[in-house]
């Protein structure tokens, strides 16, 4: 099995979603509204709403929340994620979302005049803006790879590695509208054969899908919290490969970004000397309240187990593909190989989106899709009303 590639290990979800919904969605159970959006914005457990509520509250008296508090909190996040993600905890910069991960790549890689960096067309524009306009500034070309029967088309992202200057390469691991999955082992694979820098958008993919970076060679890896991680807004984090610190340059550049910057007696001796760690990439000061939900957030994913997670949302997933070709309604996400997010398209889009709004069901239409993406709180009853009014 590859590793981006998810096969469900039990052949039964174990997660008991109606208890999941008591205890951190009561809103679910009380009204006849079905959540089928986390790709656009996660719902946030009752539990991460309580450590925000909490963290503000103590806010309102700043001398009640410590330093140890504040760091706390960030050093919390960081270690779930690597955990979540099997990077060393060392690899992890705490973001306030994607774009801040892929702006990183694009301004700090060492890119220049004959160098290029591949993208697909169709990314969400987080994975194209930052190219364009670092590309203007800095001399660098973006070679755009055009889609095959509107998504992406891998074996052509493949064969524009060996274009010359050809230096990165920027992907979503799961597409914004279609859910279509990239391989990212195959695509790390041939990155490396060519000394090209792999740069990759998670937020889409995020823990619907297993993901092993000690395993599959990424250098840069931007995820926001705010959708499948089930975080606040303003929250997300940057994976950089300890390997390429040397190379990629901190843009912009935070006052605690630097080694001593933890000494509160010493600021103003400066020294440029980077931490040894990825917090050289870190923007402080972070918002330690949203970063207080997002630690609750990911503490209440790892107690469920990631494994169950993902395995939830892909059984989820997969009956609504299923389901929805039955109805004989064109899937767009692939069967084979999707994450969390279940895009058809039906005849008339707008006509059946309509009815879905009718019928209590949030989700969004993206690029003539409509795009359903359960989580760990999905009832079966939900896929059964969804497929229904579809
Ligand atoms: C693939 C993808 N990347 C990035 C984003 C969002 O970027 P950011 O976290 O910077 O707001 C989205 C959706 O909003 C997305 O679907």
């Amino acid at each position: 099995m590859s590793g981006n590639t998810f096969t469900p290990r039990n052949p039964v979800s174990p997660l008991d979603p109606d208890r999941l919904r008591r205890e951190q969605f009561a809103w679910m159970n009380a009204g006849d509204t079905i959540y089928m959006n986390a790709a656009s914005t996660g719902p946030s457990p009752q539990c991460s709403v309580d450590a925000q509520i909490d963290f503000v509250r103590r806010r309102a008296m700043p001398q009640t929340v410590g330093f140890d508090d504040q760091f706390g909190i960030l050093d919390k996040c960081r270690t779930l994620i690597s955990g979540m993600t099997n990077a060393d905890v060392s690899e992890i910069a705490l973001a306030i979302n994607t774009g801040a991960g892929i702006n990183l790549a694009a301004w700090g890689l060492p890119l220049g005049v004959g160098d290029e960096v591949v993208v697909s067309d169709g990314e969400f524009p987080a994975n194209m803006y930052p190219w364009l306009a670092a590309a203007q500034s800095r001399g660098f070309t973006v070679h755009v790879v055009p889609l095959r029967n509107g998504v992406l088309d891998e074996d052509a992202l493949v064969a524009a590695l060996h274009r010359p200057g050809v230096r990165a390469l920027s992907v979503s691991w799961a597409g914004f509208a279609s859910g279509i999955v990239a391989d990212l082992d195959r695509l790390s694979a041939e990155c490396r054969k060519r000394d090209v820098f792999l740069v990759v958008d998670a937020i889409q993919a995020l823990p619907a899908l297993p993901l092993d970076l000690a395993r599959t060679r990424i250098d840069v890896l931007a995820c926001g919290g705010q959708k499948w991680l089930l975080s606040p807004w303003g929250t997300g984090f940057t994976y950089v490969r300890r390997d390429i610190f040397r190379m990629l340059t901190p843009q912009p550049v935070s006052w605690m970004g630097v080694r001593d910057s933890d000494d509160f007696r010493r600021l103003v001796d400066y020294d440029l000397t980077w931490r040894d760690n990825a917090r050289r990439y870190e923007q402080v000061t972070l918002a330690y309240q949203d970063f207080a939900g997002m630690a609750a957030s990911l503490e209440l994913l790892r107690d469920l187990g990631i494994a169950n997670v993902a395995t939830h949302i892909h059984q989820s997933a997969q009956q609504l593909l299923q389901g929805a070709r039955e109805k004989d309604i064109e899937t767009v996400s692939r069967i084979e190989r999707h994450a969390g997010i279940a895009s058809v398209r039906p005849a008339d889009a707008a006509v059946t989106g309509a009815r879905l709004e009718r019928a209590g069901i949030i989700h969004s239409v993206r690029e003539g899709t409509i795009r359903l993406a359960p989580h760990c709180y999905t009832t079966a009853d939900d896929i059964a009303r969804t497929l229904d009014a579809l």
